[in-house]
Protein backbone atom coordinates (compact mmCIF):
# COMPACT_ATOMS: atom_id res chain seq x y z
CA UNK A 1 0.00 0.00 0.00
CA UNK A 2 1.39 3.21 -1.10
CA UNK A 3 1.26 6.00 2.33
CA UNK A 4 0.59 9.82 1.73
CA UNK A 5 2.73 12.45 2.66
CA UNK A 6 0.07 14.10 3.89
CA UNK A 7 -0.83 11.07 6.40
CA UNK A 8 0.34 11.27 10.18
CA UNK A 9 3.29 9.73 12.05
CA UNK A 10 2.07 7.17 14.67
CA UNK A 11 4.62 7.23 17.93
CA UNK A 12 3.59 5.01 20.57
CA UNK A 13 5.28 4.24 24.04
CA UNK A 14 4.32 2.97 27.32
CA UNK A 15 3.01 6.04 28.86
CA UNK A 16 4.28 9.27 29.11
CA UNK A 17 8.08 9.25 28.57
CA UNK A 18 7.62 8.92 25.13
CA UNK A 19 6.65 12.31 24.52
CA UNK A 20 10.08 12.96 24.43
CA UNK A 21 10.30 11.51 21.49
CA UNK A 22 7.50 12.99 19.93
CA UNK A 23 8.98 16.52 20.79
CA UNK A 24 12.68 15.86 19.19
CA UNK A 25 9.78 14.41 16.31
CA UNK A 26 8.12 18.07 16.11
CA UNK A 27 10.86 20.16 16.24
CA UNK A 28 13.05 18.19 13.50
CA UNK A 29 9.40 17.63 11.50
CA UNK A 30 7.74 20.71 12.79
CA UNK A 31 5.39 20.03 9.19
CA UNK A 32 4.06 16.42 10.02
CA UNK A 33 1.05 15.76 11.85
CA UNK A 34 1.44 13.69 14.42
CA UNK A 35 -0.71 10.96 16.57
CA UNK A 36 0.45 9.77 20.12
CA UNK A 37 -0.54 6.89 21.93
CA UNK A 38 0.87 6.39 25.77
CA UNK A 39 -0.17 3.18 27.17
CA UNK A 40 -0.79 4.26 30.85
CA UNK A 41 -3.12 1.02 31.65
CA UNK A 42 0.09 -1.18 31.02
CA UNK A 43 2.48 1.08 32.01
CA UNK A 44 5.97 0.11 32.91
CA UNK A 45 6.86 -1.91 30.28
CA UNK A 46 10.62 -2.07 31.47
CA UNK A 47 9.93 -4.63 33.97
CA UNK A 48 7.67 -7.07 31.88
CA UNK A 49 9.06 -9.97 29.96
CA UNK A 50 9.30 -9.64 26.23
CA UNK A 51 6.61 -11.61 24.77
CA UNK A 52 3.79 -9.44 27.08
CA UNK A 53 5.56 -6.63 25.77
CA UNK A 54 5.31 -7.21 22.18
CA UNK A 55 1.46 -8.28 22.73
CA UNK A 56 0.81 -4.81 23.93
CA UNK A 57 3.31 -3.31 21.73
CA UNK A 58 0.77 -4.74 18.67
CA UNK A 59 -2.12 -3.75 20.22
CA UNK A 60 -0.66 0.04 20.66
CA UNK A 61 0.40 -0.42 16.59
CA UNK A 62 -3.01 -2.08 15.62
CA UNK A 63 -5.02 0.99 17.61
CA UNK A 64 -3.01 3.77 15.94
CA UNK A 65 -3.27 2.43 12.12
CA UNK A 66 -7.17 3.80 12.41
CA UNK A 67 -5.23 6.62 11.42
CA UNK A 68 -4.14 7.10 8.12
CA UNK A 69 -0.74 6.70 9.05
CA UNK A 70 3.09 6.94 7.06
CA UNK A 71 5.10 5.84 9.97
CA UNK A 72 5.30 4.15 13.14
CA UNK A 73 7.92 5.33 15.93
CA UNK A 74 8.31 2.52 18.54
CA UNK A 75 9.35 5.53 21.28
CA UNK A 76 9.83 3.22 23.47
CA UNK A 77 13.10 1.45 24.36
CA UNK A 78 11.77 -1.67 25.86
CA UNK A 79 9.41 -2.14 23.55
CA UNK A 80 11.69 -1.42 19.74
CA UNK A 81 14.27 -3.57 22.35
CA UNK A 82 11.97 -6.87 22.09
CA UNK A 83 9.45 -6.03 19.50
CA UNK A 84 10.57 -4.52 16.40
CA UNK A 85 10.66 -7.49 14.58
CA UNK A 86 6.29 -8.11 15.16
CA UNK A 87 5.74 -4.73 14.53
CA UNK A 88 7.78 -4.74 10.84
CA UNK A 89 5.80 -7.91 9.97
CA UNK A 90 2.36 -7.25 11.56
CA UNK A 91 2.24 -3.02 9.93
CA UNK A 92 1.77 -2.21 6.30
CA UNK A 93 4.09 1.24 7.13
CA UNK A 94 7.49 2.25 7.92
CA UNK A 95 8.65 1.24 11.83
CA UNK A 96 11.25 3.24 13.39
CA UNK A 97 12.86 2.33 16.69
CA UNK A 98 14.88 4.21 18.69
CA UNK A 99 17.71 1.27 19.57
CA UNK A 100 19.23 1.35 15.96
CA UNK A 101 19.28 5.47 15.35
CA UNK A 102 21.24 5.61 19.34
CA UNK A 103 23.60 2.90 18.41
CA UNK A 104 24.78 4.46 15.57
CA UNK A 105 24.90 7.78 16.94
CA UNK A 106 26.86 6.46 19.81
CA UNK A 107 29.11 4.60 17.28
CA UNK A 108 29.77 7.69 15.58
CA UNK A 109 30.36 9.96 18.60
CA UNK A 110 33.09 7.27 20.56
CA UNK A 111 36.49 7.75 19.83
CA UNK A 112 37.49 5.64 23.00
CA UNK A 113 36.00 2.48 21.66
CA UNK A 114 34.21 1.98 25.07
CA UNK A 115 30.28 2.58 25.00
CA UNK A 116 27.79 2.31 28.40
CA UNK A 117 23.98 2.00 27.69
CA UNK A 118 21.78 2.59 30.63
CA UNK A 119 17.89 1.83 30.46
CA UNK A 120 14.91 -0.08 32.02
CA UNK A 121 16.06 -3.68 32.94
CA UNK A 122 14.35 -5.04 30.01
CA UNK A 123 15.97 -3.26 27.53
CA UNK A 124 19.18 -4.34 29.19
CA UNK A 125 18.79 -7.84 29.30
CA UNK A 126 17.29 -7.79 25.79
CA UNK A 127 21.24 -7.09 24.54
CA UNK A 128 19.41 -5.44 21.97
CA UNK A 129 21.75 -1.76 22.57
CA UNK A 130 24.65 -3.96 22.68
CA UNK A 131 24.05 -6.03 19.54
CA UNK A 132 23.40 -2.83 17.45
CA UNK A 133 26.57 -1.06 18.93
CA UNK A 134 28.09 -4.40 17.80
CA UNK A 135 26.61 -4.04 14.53
CA UNK A 136 27.96 -0.69 14.05
CA UNK A 137 31.24 -1.41 15.37
CA UNK A 138 32.70 -4.92 16.51
CA UNK A 139 35.51 -3.83 18.25
CA UNK A 140 33.45 -1.81 20.18
CA UNK A 141 33.34 -2.51 23.73
CA UNK A 142 29.62 -2.11 25.01
CA UNK A 143 28.40 -1.82 28.75
CA UNK A 144 24.98 -1.91 30.41
CA UNK A 145 22.89 -1.10 33.25
CA UNK A 146 19.92 -1.03 34.18
CA UNK A 147 18.25 2.60 36.55
CA UNK A 148 15.10 1.63 37.16
CA UNK A 149 14.61 4.23 39.37
CA UNK A 150 15.10 7.22 36.79
CA UNK A 151 12.10 6.55 35.49
CA UNK A 152 9.83 7.66 38.46
CA UNK A 153 12.29 10.61 39.41
CA UNK A 154 11.27 12.12 35.74
CA UNK A 155 7.72 11.83 36.51
CA UNK A 156 8.07 13.24 39.52
CA UNK A 157 9.83 16.30 37.98
CA UNK A 158 12.88 15.26 40.63
CA UNK A 159 15.11 15.94 37.79
CA UNK A 160 17.70 17.75 39.69
CA UNK A 161 19.04 18.20 42.96
CA UNK A 162 20.38 16.40 45.78
CA UNK A 163 18.15 13.05 45.01
CA UNK A 164 18.77 12.74 41.35
CA UNK A 165 22.75 13.34 41.51
CA UNK A 166 22.83 10.49 44.03
CA UNK A 167 21.04 8.05 42.75
CA UNK A 168 22.97 9.13 39.51
CA UNK A 169 25.79 8.62 41.25
CA UNK A 170 24.86 4.88 42.77
CA UNK A 171 24.12 3.66 39.41
CA UNK A 172 26.95 4.79 37.46
CA UNK A 173 29.20 3.72 39.97
CA UNK A 174 31.63 0.79 40.64
CA UNK A 175 33.81 1.24 37.13
CA UNK A 176 30.86 1.46 35.23
CA UNK A 177 32.20 4.25 32.96
CA UNK A 178 36.05 3.87 33.28
CA UNK A 179 37.42 4.21 29.92
CA UNK A 180 34.05 5.02 28.41
CA UNK A 181 33.50 8.15 26.34
CA UNK A 182 30.15 7.81 25.26
CA UNK A 183 26.71 7.19 27.60
CA UNK A 184 23.84 6.80 25.34
CA UNK A 185 20.35 7.29 27.42
CA UNK A 186 18.44 3.98 26.86
CA UNK A 187 15.40 5.13 28.10
CA UNK A 188 12.50 7.18 27.04
CA UNK A 189 12.45 9.37 30.36
CA UNK A 190 16.53 9.46 31.05
CA UNK A 191 16.43 12.60 28.82
CA UNK A 192 14.90 14.67 31.59
CA UNK A 193 18.03 13.76 33.93
CA UNK A 194 20.30 14.63 31.31
CA UNK A 195 22.46 18.06 33.32
CA UNK A 196 22.45 15.80 36.50
CA UNK A 197 23.92 12.88 34.54
CA UNK A 198 26.30 15.18 32.55
CA UNK A 199 27.75 16.34 35.85
CA UNK A 200 27.96 12.95 37.17
CA UNK A 201 29.87 11.39 34.29
CA UNK A 202 32.05 13.52 33.92
CA UNK A 203 33.30 16.16 31.11
CA UNK A 204 35.03 13.05 29.63
CA UNK A 205 31.55 11.30 28.90
CA UNK A 206 29.44 12.78 25.73
CA UNK A 207 25.26 11.72 26.29
CA UNK A 208 23.86 10.57 23.22
CA UNK A 209 19.98 11.01 22.80
CA UNK A 210 18.27 8.22 21.15
CA UNK A 211 15.30 10.58 20.54
CA UNK A 212 17.27 13.39 19.11
CA UNK A 213 18.79 10.51 17.03
CA UNK A 214 15.15 8.84 16.02
CA UNK A 215 14.10 11.83 14.94
CA UNK A 216 16.88 12.28 12.17
CA UNK A 217 16.23 8.75 11.39
CA UNK A 218 12.29 9.21 10.65
CA UNK A 219 13.50 12.41 8.84
CA UNK A 220 15.33 10.34 6.55
CA UNK A 221 13.24 7.64 6.05
CA UNK A 222 10.35 9.85 4.93
CA UNK A 223 13.04 11.62 2.98
CA UNK A 224 13.91 8.31 1.07
CA UNK A 225 10.64 6.81 0.37
CA UNK A 226 9.25 10.42 -0.84
CA UNK A 227 6.65 10.57 2.02
CA UNK A 228 7.70 14.21 3.67
CA UNK A 229 5.16 17.05 3.35
CA UNK A 230 6.28 19.51 0.85
CA UNK A 231 3.50 22.64 2.01
CA UNK A 232 2.79 24.28 4.88
CA UNK A 233 -0.86 23.17 6.06
CA UNK A 234 -2.96 22.71 9.06
CA UNK A 235 -0.98 20.43 11.01
CA UNK A 236 -2.67 18.04 13.57
CA UNK A 237 -2.14 16.38 16.92
CA UNK A 238 -3.96 13.58 18.67
CA UNK A 239 -3.18 12.38 22.17
CA UNK A 240 -4.37 8.92 23.07
CA UNK A 241 -3.91 7.21 26.18
CA UNK A 242 -5.43 3.84 27.54
CA UNK A 243 -6.25 4.92 31.10
CA UNK A 244 -7.00 8.80 32.60
CA UNK A 245 -5.83 10.96 30.82
CA UNK A 246 -5.32 14.10 34.09
CA UNK A 247 -1.96 13.03 35.19
CA UNK A 248 -0.46 12.30 31.57
CA UNK A 249 -1.15 15.63 30.63
CA UNK A 250 0.21 17.10 33.91
CA UNK A 251 3.51 15.49 33.73
CA UNK A 252 3.45 15.14 29.53
CA UNK A 253 3.78 19.21 29.49
CA UNK A 254 7.29 18.95 31.24
CA UNK A 255 8.53 15.94 28.74
CA UNK A 256 7.19 18.16 25.69
CA UNK A 257 8.03 21.01 27.06
CA UNK A 258 4.96 22.96 25.96
CA UNK A 259 1.28 22.83 26.65
CA UNK A 260 -0.59 19.50 26.05
CA UNK A 261 -4.06 20.46 25.41
CA UNK A 262 -6.15 17.59 25.61
CA UNK A 263 -5.76 13.18 25.22
CA UNK A 264 -8.65 10.93 24.38
CA UNK A 265 -8.78 7.71 26.24
CA UNK A 266 -9.18 4.48 24.31
CA UNK A 267 -9.25 0.89 24.97
CA UNK A 268 -6.67 -1.08 23.24
CA UNK A 269 -7.21 -5.28 22.17
CA UNK A 270 -4.59 -7.38 23.83
CA UNK A 271 -4.28 -10.68 21.98
N1 LIG B 1 9.21 3.94 28.02
C1 LIG B 1 10.05 2.98 28.70
C2 LIG B 1 11.37 2.83 27.94
O1 LIG B 1 11.82 3.70 27.24
C3 LIG B 1 10.30 3.39 30.15
C4 LIG B 1 9.08 3.27 31.03
C5 LIG B 1 8.57 1.84 31.16
O2 LIG B 1 9.24 1.01 31.79
O3 LIG B 1 7.53 1.57 30.60
O4 LIG B 1 11.98 1.79 28.02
Amino acid sequence: MRQSRHAAIGVFDSGVGGLTVLKALMERLPMESTVYLGDLARVPYGTKSGDVVTRYALACAHALMEYELKALVVACNTASAVALPALEAALPVPVIGVIAPGAQAAAQVTRSGRVAVIGTQGTVASGAYQAALRAESPALEVRARACPLFVPLAEEGWVEGEVPRLAAERYLSEGFLDGVDTLVLGCTHYPLLAPVLAQVAGEAVTLVDSALATADRVAQVLRTRELTRLERGAVERHYLVTDTPQRFIEVGERFLGRPLASARQVDLRVT
